[in-house]
């Protein structure tokens, strides 16, 4: 395959390169009118801003360019088929879920999930069985669910029309999915994998294998976040003989836009070019510059780096009761961001590219480290018992929520009546409470807890919506 090659991008090029003259839209007719000031940023993208132009091929029934681009992807990523995202893996996580599940079908799911996942579910009307995922120790953070808990779900509900799994972790921990697939498959059941943070996974070691690798039958990635994609620009990936194509795509059509963005489909198609032509030797160059950062990151009495099986993703756990928080604003006042903090880790991404400023990021650390010790420390939260039960269901289907209105009501006064709404205490960001749930003393017991140990929650002290 020409992995070197990106159609896309190319037939664009092309386009662009005969002077066309614009008596369609957008309205910036291929960048003549744009304001002065934001011109200079943008005038090399809207040269590519175009639509569904002869020659220019449809997102929603390729045949030219855009089918081009997504074979080899497909090729690339070993998939049956690839479908270009320009919704983000959103819009991939809600069209994997409409497509295998209609209302009242029973699914299995992951209780740490994206949000996506879980507005697919209520959107397709599916009966969800939530699996709680295990407290790991040696990351000090919730990760996935156990292989126990999952056999289980699926022995109590063998008719489930699918499984749906994140894998892995944002801090690029991974786990045995490859079991769990296996178990689903021995049901005839198809795994549908949220691997977000993964689309890096199919360059292969030193990095984790991809769960589309492993057996799973659709997996979606966001290649915009680890890979050189534009914002949104995402892959669907499939390879199964449970989940029919059509469906997927089917319900894509409704999800995306009907203007999808040609500037991202073709940031796709670069990436994937990336990607498929990155050498081994460049590949070790930049997991020689990951190695260093993380040790220049982890020259600290403040903090320790956690484990993980992804060299990209550097997180440091802090020690002594230090803020997380705290820590992370000082880097911030000196220009430099981390992806991701909460209560105990702060999350560094590596890029797939080797990291110049050495120097200035050594700087940083001792900086930070110096004026930490000017501040207090806080007291140790940990949150290692969140869950009443390992497999959930709700109360309520989603259309009987629909019809149901609410009020709310203080926490105590929730309890033995079903939740309106989700309880997401952050840290560490997984529902206590879902949508739909019966709200039991329990639950409360341990809100109560969290918002006595400084943990805060949407609701914080206003109580909790409940059906009436
Ligand atoms: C696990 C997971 N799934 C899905 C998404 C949504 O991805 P996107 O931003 O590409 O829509 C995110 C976003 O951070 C995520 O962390």
């Amino acid at each position: 395959m020409r992995h070197h090659h990106a159609p896309l991008f190319q037939t664009l090029k092309q386009f662009n390169d005969k002077d066309p003259i614009s008596f369609h839209v957008p309205g910036h007719k291929n960048g003549l009118l744009f304001p002065n000031d934001a011109r200079k940023f943008f005038d090399p993208i809207l040269k590519l801003d175009m639509t569904e132009l002869p020659g220019l091929d449809d997102l929603h029934a390729p045949t030219g360019a855009i089918a081009e681009a997504e074979e080899l992807a497909a090729n690339f990523f070993q998939a049956d088929h690839t479908f270009s995202l320009v919704g983000g893996s959103t819009a991939g996580n809600l069209a994997m879920i409409l497509a295998t599940c209609s209302v009242g079908d029973k699914v299995i799911v992951q209780r740490n999930s994206h949000k996506s996942v879980v507005n697919g579910l209520e959107l397709s009307g599916a009966r969800p069985a939530f699996i709680a995922p295990e407290y790991d120790h040696t990351v000090n953070r919730y990760t996935s669910t156990s292989l126990g808990t999952l056999r289980e779900a699926l022995h109590e509900h063998s008719d489930a029309k699918a499984v749906v799994l994140t894998y892995p972790d944002y801090f690029g921990k991974t786990y045995a999915i490859k079991e769990m697939i296996d178990i689903a498959h021995a049901y005839q059941i198809p795994v549908l994998v949220d691997e977000a943070h993964g689309v890096h996974f199919s360059l292969g070691a030193p990095f984790p294998s991809s769960a589309l690798d492993l057996g799973a039958d659709v997996v979606v990635q966001s290649a915009h976040k680890m890979a050189p994609a534009m914002t949104m620009a995402s892959f669907l990936h499939m390879k199964s003989s449970l989940v029919p194509k059509e469906r997927v795509a089917h319900y894509l059509q409704m999800i995306q836009s009907s203007s999808p963005s040609y500037p991202l489909m073709a940031s796709l198609d670069i990436a994937r070019a990336f990607l498929a032509t990155l050498k081994a030797e460049e590949i070790d160059k930049i997991i020689r510059s990951a190695t260093k950062v993380k040790g220049i990151l982890g020259a600290s009495d403040h903090w320790e780096i956690a484990p993980t099986d992804d060299p990209l993703k550097i997180t440091l756990h802090m020690k002594n009761g230090i803020s997380a928080k705290d820590t992370a604003t000082l880097f911030e006042k000196q220009n430099i961001y981390p992806e991701l903090v909460t209560h105990n880790q702060i999350l560094f991404i590596h890029g797939l590219t080797p990291f110049q400023k050495f120097h200035k990021l050594k700087k940083a650390v001792q900086n930070v480290g110096d004026e930490l010790k000017n501040l207090g420390n806080r007291a140790i939260i940990e949150i290692t018992k969140l869950f009443t039960q390992d497999i959930q269901e709700l109360a309520l289907s989603y259309q009987e929520m629909n019809q149901l209105k609410s009020k709310q009501v203080s926490f105590h006064e929730g309890i033995g009546h079903i939740a309106a709404e989700a309880v997401i205490p952050y840290p560490p960001g997984i529902p206590v409470i879902l949508k739909g749930e019966r709200i039991t003393r329990a639950h409360i017991t341990i809100i109560e807890n969290l918002i006595e140990r400084g943990i805060k929650t949407q609701q914080r002290d206003k109580g909790i919506r409940i059906y009436t």
